[in-house]
Order: C-alpha cells, then structure tokens, then sequence
C-alpha cells in the first residue's frame, strides 16, 4: 500500500516571503550555471569549425574531408578530439570532491569565489592556445572551476529559498546553465563566420565573461544561514534570516536550523558516515539521479548538435543554426519548469518527461535509421527529412528542459541532511561529471558502431529510470529542507532503512494514504 505524507494542519510553516534580498541573491548566485552551460555549448560548435580542427586535430579535419560522401557515421571518430570535450569533466570531478570541504567549512561562498576565478584562467589559456596541450590544461582549470561551482551553487540556493519557492528559486540554475549554452551556441554561429579562421579563440576566450559574473557575484552575496550556523556564527545567521525572509519572526526556522547544525557538529567524518544505513537513501538518490540524468543522453545533442547535425546532411553553417534553435527550447522549456515545480511537483514532471523524451528518442531512431541504414550512405535527404528530425530533437530537448535538467540538481540538493549535505552534494556533482565524461568520451564511437541504434540504449535508460523514480522517489515539493527527513520514513520501501529516532518527528507532518509512492502517480 502506498503510504505517504502530507503536510497536516499542525505543520511547519516557517513564515517568510519572497523577498527582494532573496531574489536578488539567488539571480546572482544562480549565475554560477553560467560558466557550465557556456562551455557544454561551445566545445561542440568549435569542434565543427574547419579552421579550428585544422589547426588542433588535422587528422579529423583530413578525414571529413575524404570521407564526406561514404560512412557518415564514423566522420568524426577521434580519441583526441573527445578527450578535447571530455577532459573537463574529470578535472570537474575531482574538483568537486575537494570542494566539499571548502563549502563545508568555509561556506558556500568560497567555493563559488575559487569556481569563478579557475574557470576564468582556464578560459584565458584556452582563448590563446597555440597547441593542443594548452587546450588541454585550459579545459582542466575550467573542469575544476565547474567542479567547484556545481558542488556549491546548488545547495546555496536550497538553503537561501523560503521553502514554499525552493523549486522554483534552485532551477535558476539550470535556467542559466541553458542560457550559458544558448548564448554560446549563439556566439559559434557567428564567430565561425569571422574571416582568417580565428574566431574559435573568441568562442573559448569568451568563457572569461560569465566566469567574471559569477567571481565578483561571489563577493557580493551573503552567506547561506544555515552555513553561517555551522561554523558558529549564530547571531549574524539570527539577522541574516530576518533580512532574507523579510519578517522579525524567524525563531523556530532558526531554532530548526540550530539543531540540525549541532547534529552536524557530532559527525567528525562526513565521508564514512555516508555509508550508514539511515543514510541508504540519501546516497541512492547521490549516485542514482546525476548517473540517470546524464543517460537520457542530453549531452550527446548538447555538445554535439552542430556535429550531429553535419552527420545528418546539414551543411555546417545550417548545423550551427539548428544547435541555436535546440538552444532557445531548452532555455523555454526551463521557464516552464520553474513556474511548475512548485505545483505540480517533482515527480509529475520526472515522469512526464522521461515519458516525452521516450517517444522523440524512439522516432529520432527511425528516422535516422530509414535513411542511413547500417552502411551510414544516405543518399540524397529530403527537406522534410531534416525538419522532422530537427523537430523531434527538440521536443526531446524539451522534455529533458523542464524535468531531468533541472531536477537532477534540484532533488539531491534539497534532500540531504546537513550533517552530510556538502559530501553528499559532490558524490552527487561527481558522478554527474563521470558520466558526462563517459558520455562524451565514448559517443562518437558508438555512433560509428551503433549508429542509429544508439538512441535505442538511450531509450532503455529512459525507460528504466521513469520506474526507478516511480517507485522510490518521493515527492520533496513543499517540505522545508530541515524537516526532509519525514519523506523517507513514511515512504513505502526507505522506511526500513530509515528508523524514528533518526528523524524524530517535530514537524506535525501526519501521514496520509496516497501522498507519494507508487500508487499516487
Ligand atoms: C546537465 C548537463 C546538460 C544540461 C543541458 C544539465 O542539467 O547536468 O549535463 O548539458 O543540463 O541543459
């Protein structure tokens, strides 16, 4: 039987508004997705400039030009220039691991401050590379700029919104991860135009402009109350909530907050207390989310639209143009997000989505099969062709937009105790950067060998993570971010991981039939 939660009469409604303060704050802090959104979009766009692949990779560029008219499928194959794309991601991952105990002990903030400053030498390196290793190191200084940006933008953003608009606060985010994406994909479209071939040194230098946003967005913004508090600063953390939420009343927020820091302050190691069985469900959701979010295979047309596109029959300044347009629906499709997450829920858009994402990927599939078959030699292509392939790529795109995009931040954000909120946090970037590298190491092989059938395995992992979010995911909408333990305890399968004095009751939480859990989708 399906046994949820709802917030009963009695519940904890900590009064607080949607204040200016907290709204300006969290813009600036959101900020911080700029510099990954700006550099999952250009890599692609630059990889697909004839001037740039001459100059780094010219056995590729030599390759294009022979193969163009045989195997489609295998133009782009090169160990080298995915590790170009993908070497960011291992630096991002490792960044965020040491990131936890900047965020941890020094604040959010800090974090963020190292985030911008890395990714803005990165993009200095980057913008004047003369060869391949500089490109390299460049992207490695990104990678950990990223790593410490993602590791602590999240959760500063949880903690900073008043709990009844943390979706909708938190997915600002993502909002600019996809701005950060549109705008570079914007910029490749132009820059590839510029006459001498030059113009990939401004797509990467470019990099320096959101990275300068989001270091001096870092200096300006308070800290996060609930960091203030646990590193000891309780009178400043009392103010600092009264100016946030707007109202004098703050006590009981504030005397919640107090107590999950001092269990914080009990655990002497973050890392190993991770593995404790009342923590099972924290870290499922750790590993589960970033790995599911990262297989619904949104990177493979993140960074490679232009080059996908080019695959497909598009001329390359036609494949640049489509990437824009994939990028204005993922920007729109987050609005629409934002204004839901707080009404509908997390689980009604995760299934929504997955089962969106589903079709587009089945249809892509097709398409891309009826015409390039196994031998990748499409022959002529038709104009409808392109347009219903471009079509269903972006719904697809769409549907990712207001569900796993978001979401994949959002949800492990807010469900971690403070205790192990910031460890928890990197598990969760970290594994995101592993398979975002994995992703993109290995998919313009497996589209060489797989070919059309790739977007078939995608489809599976789709399948399989619209039941993993049916059955064990529990609605998190509309619970202050202290109280969330009550959401496992009262969850059909966690509650036996999950016992009561783990999570003592204080929030008048009642439980109800049917408020999460299989049976209420
Ligand atoms: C993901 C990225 C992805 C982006 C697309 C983010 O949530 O983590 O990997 O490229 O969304 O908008």
């Amino acid at each position: 039987m399906a046994v949820g939660i709802a917030v009963g009469d009695n519940k904890k409604a900590y009064p607080g508004n949607l204040t200016p303060f907290v709204t300006v704050t969290c813009i600036v802090a959101a900020m911080g997705g700029l510099i990954f959104g700006y550099d999952i979009g250009i890599s692609g766009g630059v990889t697909a400039m004839p001037s740039f692949l001459k100059k780094f990779f010219p056995s590729v560029y030599r390759k294009q030009q022979e193969d163009s008219i045989s195997n489609q499928y295998c133009q782009y194959d090169s160990q080298t220039l995915t590790m170009f794309t993908s070497s960011l991601y291992l630096a991002a991952l490792l960044a965020s691991l040491v990131a936890s105990t900047t965020t941890r002990k020094f604040g959010r903030k800090l974090s963020m401050l190292f985030g911008g400053v890395l990714f803005c030498a990165g993009a200095i390196i980057n913008g004047a590379a003369k060869a391949v290793w500089m490109l390299i190191v460049g992207r490695i200084l990104l990678g950990f700029g990223i790593g410490f940006a993602n590791q602590s933008v999240p959760l500063y953003l949880s903690e900073m919104a008043p709990y009844k608009f943390r979706g909708a606060l938190n997915i600002g985010f993502q909002l600019s991860i996809t701005v950060g994406i549109l705008v570079a994909n914007v910029l490749n479209y132009f820059f590839a135009k510029i006459h001498g071939g030059w113009g990939w040194r401004l797509s990467l230098g470019g990099a320096m402009v959101p990275a300068l946003i989001i270091t001096v967005g870092s200096l300006v913004l308070p800290d996060t109350p609930n960091s203030m508090i646990e590193r000891g600063q309780h009178d400043e953390a009392r103010e600092k909530l009264r100016r946030i939420r707007g109202v004098e009343d703050v006590d009981e927020e504030f005397r919640d907050l107090v107590a999950a820091s001092e269990a914080s302050m009990k655990i002497e190691h973050p890392w190993r207390n991770l593995l404790q069985r009342k923590y099972r469900p924290h870290m499922t959701m750790a590993v589960m989310i970033p790995f599911f979010q990262q297989l619904t295979g949104i990177n493979v047309i993140m960074f490679y639209a232009p080059v996908l596109f080019n695959t497909i029959g598009f001329g390359s300044n036609a494949s640049l143009m489509s990437a824009v347009i994939t990028g204005v629906v993922n920007v729109v499709a987050t609005m629409v997000s934002i204004y839901g997450v707080d009404k509908w829920g997390r689980r009604f858009l995760f299934l929504e989505g997955g089962f969106q994402m589903l079709i587009c990927q089945a249809v892509v599939a097709a398409c891309i099969g009826a015409k390039f078959g196994i031998n990748g030699n499409p022959g002529e292509l038709p104009k409808w062709y392109a347009i219903v392939v471009v079509l269903f790529i972006c719904i697809y795109v769409a549907g990712f937009a207001w569900s796993w995009g978001p979401l994949g931040w959002l949800v492990p954000s807010e469900i971690f105790p403070l205790e192990i909120r910031s460890a928890a946090q990197s598990i969760n970037v970290s594994v995101n950067m592993l398979f975002t590298f994995i992703v993109a190491q290995i998919f313009l092989t497996m589209l060489c060998h797989l070919k059309f059938g790739l977007f078939l395995v995608f489809a599976f992992f789709v399948v399989l993570m619209s039941i993993f979010v049916y059955y064990f995911l529990p609605e998190t909408k509309g619970i202050p971010i202290e109280e969330m333990g009550q959401v496992w305890k009262t969850h059909w399968f966690w509650s036996r991981y999950v016992a009561d004095e783990d999570y003592p009751i204080g929030g008048g939480y009642e439980m109800t039939k049917g408020g999460q859990g299989p049976k209420n989708v």
